[in-house]
């Protein structure tokens, strides 16, 4: 493996290997661009099989921060971090101080927060070394769990998408199909329920499935079966890759909303939809309200604010929907076009120097 060429694939920045012999720390810190502002982006703690995955992961995903931090409209880049190992028994006080001294050797150029196994309590201990950490608990004055309102930003995203469908952002009467009620799928249910539309879910754990029928008196359906569902909206909010070559023939719905990260199984499968005349709404640009939230941390926290930015979901998805009609592409191409054109654009703007700019 070579990692400058596949560093220079996607046009990444920096790519920061860090080792801590004592707490056997293992970390990657990738910055795709910080065209928009610092690179912001959780920190995802798995047993990968090889560096090389490690590797791939951390430019993927970090590449995928940056559109989605500038289809948001927000003034940050694009980053992540990996760290290599298991969680349920590779976690210590030393690695994750370790990984807090690491980060903040990136003074502010890579801003880290939660993702798949790392919790608040971790976070807590990387804050310890370096004030680049998100994610604070609502007790000390954070933004806490980012699932309801990432729920939030989904809804304001399905009414986008019934304005452009029907003429009419009201969802009640409208059907829906949930793939996965965990953190934020059990929220975006309870915000369906209240705006009376129908919902059938679904999930891979029982006791999920019953907690959403005991709370919210919805349908259920096998997991194997939820995509087929008829209905108006169907929204995969459980793991990535659920619209592929398989499931999209047997799609029944007019649009999909939906809160997991990479739910296209290939570039293709846009197409496919497209093709379908299923009207996909990004989830990159959906699914933003977490970013949205923990990035007010920035600016010392506000609820009434994060919310505020977060219901512009709805305008920013509209948007996207809007230039692909307008550029008879899809709308996934469409956000990549948006999106990338705000990293050129904006990000253009920060070759003019300002007084006081502390760069040299
Ligand atoms: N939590 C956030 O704020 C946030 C923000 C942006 C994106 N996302 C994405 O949204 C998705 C859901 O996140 P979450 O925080 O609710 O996670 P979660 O783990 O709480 O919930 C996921 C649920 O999906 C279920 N599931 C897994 N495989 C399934 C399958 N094949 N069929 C049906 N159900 C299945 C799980 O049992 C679980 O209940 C993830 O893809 C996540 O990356 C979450």
């Amino acid at each position: 493996m070579f990692v400058f060429d596949e560093v220079a694939k996607e046009g990444h920045e920096q790519v920061l290997y860090g080792y801590d012999k004592v707490s056997g720390l293992k970390t990657i810190i990738a910055i795709h661009s910080t065209a928009l502002g610092p690179a912001l982006g959780g920190t995802r703690f798995f047993p990968y099989e090889s560096e090389s995955d490690a590797l791939d992961d951390v430019l993927r995903l970090s590449k995928g921060m940056s559109y989605k931090a500038a289809a948001a409209g927000l003034d940050l880049g694009g980053g992540k971090a990996v760290i290599i190992g298991d969680p349920r028994t590779d976690k210590s006080e030393r690695l994750f101080r370790a990984y807090g001294r690491i980060v903040d050797s990136l003074r502010g150029r890579y801003i880290t927060a939660e993702d798949v196994g790392t919790t608040p309590a971790d976070l807590d201990m990387v804050r310890r070394e370096t004030r680049w950490a998100l994610g604070n608990s609502v007790a000390l004055g954070g933004s806490g769990d980012p699932s309801p309102v990432t729920a939030r930003g989904l809804y304001a995203a399905t009414r986008a998408v019934a304005q452009k469908l029907w003429g009419d952002r009201d969802i009640a009467g409208r059907r829906f199909a949930v793939q996965g009620v965990g953190k934020v799928g059990s929220a975006y249910v309870q915000l369906l329920v209240e705006a009376r539309a129908e919902v059938i879910v679904t999930d891979a754990y029982e006791p999920a499935i019953r907690a959403a029928v005991d709370n919210y008196d919805v349908k259920a359906v096998d997991s194997d079966e939820i995509h087929e569902v008829d209905c108006d909206f169907f929204s995969p909010c459980a793991l990535g890759a659920s619209l592929s070559e398989m499931t999209i023939p047997e799609l029944n719905c007019a649009a999909i909303v939906g809160s997991a990260n990479n739910q296209l199984a290939t570039d293709k499968d846009a197409e496919r939809l497209a093709d379908r005349g299923i009207l996909y709404a990004p989830d990159f640009v959906v699914n933003a309200g977490g970013l949205i939230n923990v990035h007010d941390e920035l600016h010392g926290f506000s609820k009434t604010r994060a919310l505020h930015r977060v219901d512009s979901i709805f305008d920013a998805t509209m948007k996207i929907l809007d230039t692909a009609e307008e550029r008879g592409i899809n709308p996934n191409d469409a956000a990549m076009k948006v999106a990338e054109d705000r990293i050129q654009d904006i990000g253009d703007l920060r070759r003019f120097r300002r007084s006081g700019d502390d760069r040299n």
